[in-house]
């Protein structure tokens, strides 16, 4: 099989009222089908679709989806019939598996505003990232076929005379894929897509805030070929999760979310159970503490809306967001008067409507835990500018700007995930870069200069696992921006680069002394 080099999926140009109207229509086809119905699906059987529910986070009276809430005998289930489904699919060959994937990719394709509507509908996101959304599990699918492809070739070895080396990548087993919300339709895609490809059996647990995003993708690579006993859905809360984590038959567990839960993944799979013959392998994206350093020789005109979109596209609940500047002191004052004018006007709203800047947050927690920060920010500092009034119905949180905060406040420590941006003073670009190394996390950090030293200085020790340049921190290409942290931010495998198929096979060497003494002959 050849297939064409890999392009990324062209997003929606929304300023064109034809890419808007199909969004709509999108819309109209999904309101109809509200709420739609997300069963446990392990194998043929499909479960039970009730137990949990997700609302729209800006209007939580519309219900998006009921879903089944599995329970840890729905886990070990999924677990046995994974394992049966995995001895045939781990047996096809690499190019019928990534026929699959690109299958699946052409389905998602053709519905792609319906998807784009659900995430919007499900988690709040504004149409362009809804479609974004959509669009970077197509490339997931895209990018992985091939790399499956590259990767089933043999890796050259050294052969010396009468010996004959050859590796080969062979899956590893059952892969639990434990996803977020806040990319509810490409992160779980992209991981149960890797886990797939490379021969695993998958079982997508998607977060409990998104069960309904996570229907199509099961539903597209299953019509694209994927056979049922080898990938499973497995709606549920948290503790669905930890009963995967916890299973002796499970081998590997992509996860990526929290620091917190991220590390209660690492420490519960670290332990062997008994008849288990296996190491499990962790696959962990979590959160961050994203800085943007702003050097005093920075083009204002740039970086203001470059850090307000950072900072505040999809209310500050993107792992990339920015959430403080460290602005040199000679552009300091200059940079919060313009940031505070541009905070002041954005507009917080419903994520259908097209003019919305910052949607409502995910849920209930989410609104009081980010509440809770700016309070903070505001006892700790001065709040620069916070756009009000925002809607009453709905988990909203008005875009803020926080300045001149006390050092030991825990809003410069802790990631808020929300629409919080804080911005600190700093003597040096020497300064900035030891305020972004004393973090524990390192997912992705930004600067403004224009002097291409300082830009190789702060690239050479910089930490974070994507740093960007003169540009906005977030949004990720599959293929031009592999993903992923380092330090507490994640195990930095890189999502949507080159080596992270790596994670979900592991090496086989076979040896063969080829000076014969004879040859049996049958
Ligand atoms: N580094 C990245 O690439 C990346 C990308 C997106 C989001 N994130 C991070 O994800 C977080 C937001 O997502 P979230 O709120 O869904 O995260 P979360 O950690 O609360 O939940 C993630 C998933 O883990 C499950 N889970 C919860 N407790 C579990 C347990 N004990 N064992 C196993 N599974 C468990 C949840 O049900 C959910 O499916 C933020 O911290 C964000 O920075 C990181």
């Amino acid at each position: 099989m050849t297939l064409p080099p890999f392009a990324n999926e062209p997003i929606l140009e929304l300023r064109r009222a034809e890419a808007r109207a199909t969004l709509v229509e999108g819309l109209e086809w999904l309101e109809e089908r509200l709420p739609i119905r997300v069963p446990i699906w392990i194998g043929e059987e499909r479960g039970a679709a009730e137990g949990l529910e997700s609302t729209d986070p800006g209007d939580p009276d519309r219900m998006v989806a009921t879903a089944g809430r599995a329970t840890a005998a729905d886990a070990a289930r999924a677990v046995e019939t994974a394992q049966r489904g995995f001895r045939d699919w781990s047996a096809r060959p690499a190019t019928e598996r990534a026929e699959a994937l690109v299958r699946a990719a052409a389905w998602l394709r053709e519905r792609r505003p319906k998807v784009a509507a659900l995430a919007m509908r499900e988690c709040a996101k504004p149409w362009g990232e809804a479609d974004a959304d959509v669009c970077e599990a197509i490339d997931f699918l895209e990018y992985y076929a091939r790399g499956a492809i590259e990767l089933d070739r043999d890796p050259p070895l050294l052969q010396v005379p009468g010996e004959r080396n050859a590796m080969r990548w062979r899956p590893r087993g059952v892969v639990a894929v434990i996803a977020p919300w806040n990319f509810p339709v490409a992160i779980p895609c992209g991981m149960t897509a890797a886990a797939l490809v490379t021969g695993n059996a998958a079982i997508l647990k998607p977060a409990e805030q998104s069960p309904g995003c996570a229907l199509p993708i099961v539903e597209a690579l299953r019509a694209g070929g994927v056979p049922p006993d080898a990938l499973a859905l497995l709606p549920g809360e948290g503790d669905a999760g930890a009963a995967l984590v916890r299973h002796r038959g499970v081998h590997t567990i992509a996860f990526t979310g929290s620091a917190a839960v991220g590390l209660e993944i690492l420490r519960s799979a670290s332990k062997v159970a008994d008849g288990q013959r296996h190491l499990k392998r962790v696959i962990a994206e979590m959160g961050g503490k994203n800085c943007v350093i702003v050097d005093s020789d920075a083009d204002l005109d740039d970086a203001v809306p470059a850090i307000v979109q950072s900072a505040f596209v999809y209310a500050g609940q993107k792992c990339s967001a920015a959430a403080r500047v460290l602005a040199h002191e000679a552009v300091a004052d200059q940079l919060v008067e313009r940031l505070a004018g541009a905070v002041d006007v954005l507009e917080a709203g419903p994520a259908d409507a097209f003019e919305t800047d910052v949607p409502a947050v995910i849920e209930r927690a989410a609104r009081d835990r980010v509440l809770r920060y700016q309070e903070r920010a505001a006892q700790d500092g001065t709040i620069a500018a916070r756009a009000e009034p925002v809607p009453d119905r709905g988990w909203y949180c008005p875009p803020t700007l926080a300045v001149d905060l006390d050092p030991g406040s825990p809003v410069l420590a802790e990631e808020v995930f929300g629409p919080l941006l804080t911005v600190e003073r700093v003597a040096s670009i020497e300064e900035a870069s030891e305020r972004v190394d004393e973090l524990p996390f390192a997912l992705t950090g930004g600067l403004f200069s224009r002097d291409p030293a300082t830009v190789q200085r702060v690239a050479a020790h910089s930490p974070v696992g994507n740093l960007y340049v003169n540009r906005a921190i977030t949004g990720a290409m599959v293929g031009r921006q592999p993903f992923g942290g380092n330090r507490l931010s994640g195990t930095g495998t890189k999502a949507g680069g080159p080596a992270y198929l790596l994670q979900f096979v592991e090496p086989h060497v076979v040896t063969e002394n080829t000076v014969r003494h004879g040859l049996v002959v049958e």
